[in-house]
């Protein structure tokens, strides 16, 4: 086959799963049918990472491929080149051009540690060393990725003149490239060899340093696997086991209730500690009242929980076996457990509300946390503590208090207070120069998180434009839904909050949007649309192109639109509103002339 066809291929496909030993069996038994000759089985453990593609050409890393949208995969070149596994030029007597497929993974030390230092930031924690590492490579910043203990394992060897004609002998010769090939590799000429490496690794899983989630068995002969090829969605030369999810048994003692910065309930279970998978747990997440109900949860009950892609664990199931036939279903809180104000559910909500935003207690320590956080407004020398402080001595009520801070309140405080009063101020005079994506994400509007902040300060510039813009504008911002607007809406109508703000300017923080990635402003004042499929750019790379030039991105087409940057397929219900509305469709080709 051709390389570049089988490359692409490969690329596209996923192992298919299986779950027990007959299925394995099975698998044998499809294999043995097409293949009379004796083969033999490769077993690796499957690790879990993100897939990544390394094209190497006369020895050199020339692209860094993941799956992404399992058609063609982001080029993440630059941030795979500060993967210290990951040889930059290769040694020894490698073929001309290769391609290496492995996963870059995180050691679950390394995503401890990565978590500890958040920790200390006041960083919210990073749920799964998987999920983490697949961020990580998302990250625009090179040096930011480089501090990250990412490391990659290989897996298997593509291209024209391999060193060898069986798959085991070509991942050891990697080794002797520079690559790093995990020694648990293991060839058996029978499926009960496999069965066994299969058995073995599901208890022993726990005592690797990084995460599994299964074992892949592959046909080592590559003659072999030429000859069973593919199916649409994966090779016929290969197969994956997956390890169920660890469980454990426990028992319900308590249900206690978190109050979020934004006044958002969430019902925790507090367990008899058990151990799972390595480590002991004593809480798990309930998430909202229907999870309860769901699973028609009693204090005392013995429960079964599960490690998911979260930090902390799930009640999957109850074993009703052991319920006391006495217990009751929970009650479900109904004021704030902070402030006794009544929790509000709207509709289409999962979680409850406390509403009492100005004068809930655990919502205003929170809220002053989340603005100085590291994310938000960054500023130095303040802490929890130093909140909670200042709030008990009344020295602080909103946040614009902060800035109203001076010496004389500060120094009472500590015992040699000045060099800590210090900090305090110049933290706080510092914080000003944050810019205003920044300072919108401070302000804790439920649902505004970083990125949705980032994309209304790009769309509106100002605070002004934000404050007065409707709902029906709003939703007309790419990615901005209904839950958004809503929010943003109910934010700004709150008068509190429009003082909030206005005092916030007068202290000097910033309110307009200063768009540094700004190279040209050849798109200004354009509402653009993307649509259709396009080869060589993915969306968020035109995204980029329309900010770098100073245009704006819109979801819906409608009067306001420029012109639609159109690609391949466009639907025909978007095709009309054009034609109606009378609104030009440019080419790629059309749009790059535009920018020249
Ligand atoms: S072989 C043709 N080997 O599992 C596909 N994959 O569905 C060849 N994975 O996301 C894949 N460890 O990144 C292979 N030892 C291993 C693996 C492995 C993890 C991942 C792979 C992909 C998924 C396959």
């Amino acid at each position: 086959m051709d390389l570049r066809l089988l490359i692409i291929l490969i690329l596209c496909l996923s192992l298919s799963n299986t779950y027990s030993e007959q299925e394995l069996i099975d698998f044998d038994k499809r294999v043995k049918k097409t293949i009379l000759d004796n083969f033999e089985y490769v077993c690796e453990l499957k690790y879990d990472g993100i897939s990544i593609s390394l094209v190497y050409e006369e020895g050199k890393l020339i692209k860094a491929l993941t799956r992404g949208d399992g058609v063609k995969g982001d080029n993440v070149l630059e941030n795979v080149k500060t993967i210290k596994s990951i040889p930059l030029e290769l040694v020894g007597n490698y073929p001309k051009k290769i391609e290496m497929r492995g996963e870059i993974f995180l050691t679950i030390s390394g995503f401890n540690h990565l978590n500890e230092i958040r920790s200390k930031e006041g960083l919210e924690l990073y749920a799964n060393p998987r999920n983490t590492a697949s961020g990580s490579l998302k990250l625009l910043n090179s040096s930011i990725v480089a501090k990250r203990p990412l490391d990659c394992f290989l897996y298997f060897m593509l291209g024209e003149g391999l060193p060898s004609d069986n798959h085991y002998d070509n991942l050891q010769i990697a080794k002797s490239f520079g690559f790093k090939v995990p020694n648990e590799i293991k060839k058996f000429s029978s499926i009960s060899g496999v069965i066994s490496f299969v058995n073995f690794w599901d208890i022993q899983r726990n005592k690797l340093p990084y995460e599994i989630d299964g074992i892949v068995i592959k046909i080592n002969e590559l003659s072999v696997q030429e000859k069973l090829g593919f199916t649409a969605k994966s090779p016929r030369w290969a197969i994956s086991y997956k390890f169920k999810a660890e469980q454990a048994l426990s028992t319900l003692l308590d249900v206690k209730y978190q109050v979020g910065r934004t006044g958002a309930i969430t019902p925790v279970a507090v367990l008899e500690p058990v151990n799972l998978a390595g480590t002991t747990v004593k809480r798990a997440s309930l998430h909202n009242e229907d999870q309860i109900n769901k699973l028609d949860l009693r204090i005392n009950d013995r429960v079964f929980i599960e490690k998911g892609g979260e930090i902390i664990p799930k009640i999957v199931s109850v074993d009703y076996k052991f319920r006391d036939i006495f217990s009751v279903p929970i009650n479900y809180i109904k004021n704030c457990p902070k402030c006794n104000s009544i929790l509000v559910r709207n509709d289409g909500d999962a979680k409850h509300y406390c509403l009492n935003q100005v004068l809930c207690p655990v919502q205003i320590q929170t809220r002053f946390e989340h603005f100085i956080s590291k994310k938000a407004m960054n500023v130095e020398g303040f802490g929890p503590e130093t909140i909670s402080l200042l709030l008990k001595n009344k020295k602080i009520a909103k946040i614009s208090d902060l800035y109203n801070l001076n010496f004389l309140d500060l120094i009472p405080f500590k015992k040699d207070g000045n060099k800590w009063a210090e900090n305090i101020l110049n933290g706080l005079e510092k914080s000003k120069n944050i810019s205003f994506e920044k300072v919108l994400f401070s302000l804790g509007i439920r649902h505004v998180g970083e990125t949705v902040s980032l994309k209304l300060c790009k769309y509106y510039k100002t605070i002004d434009n934000l404050i007065s813009a409707k709902y029906d504008d709003l939703i007309d911002v790419n990615e901005i839904g209904d839950r958004i607007a809503v929010s943003i809406i109910d934010f700004f109508s709150l008068k509190d909050n429009i003082l909030l703000i206005e005092e916030l300017k007068n202290h000097g923080l910033n309110f307009t949007y200063n768009n540094s990635n700004t190279k040209s402003h050849l798109l200004k004042d354009m509402n653009i649309v993307i649509s259709g499929k396009f080869d060589d750019y993915s969306r968020d790379q035109l995204k980029k192109i329309i900010d770098e030039n100073d245009g704006k991105n819109i979801s819906s087409i409608s009067k306001k639109t420029t012109f639609v940057l159109g690609g391949q397929n466009i639907g025909p219900s978007k095709l009309k509103k054009t034609q109606d509305l009378n609104i030009k469709i440019l080419t790629i080709k059309d749009f790059f002339n535009l920018l020249k």
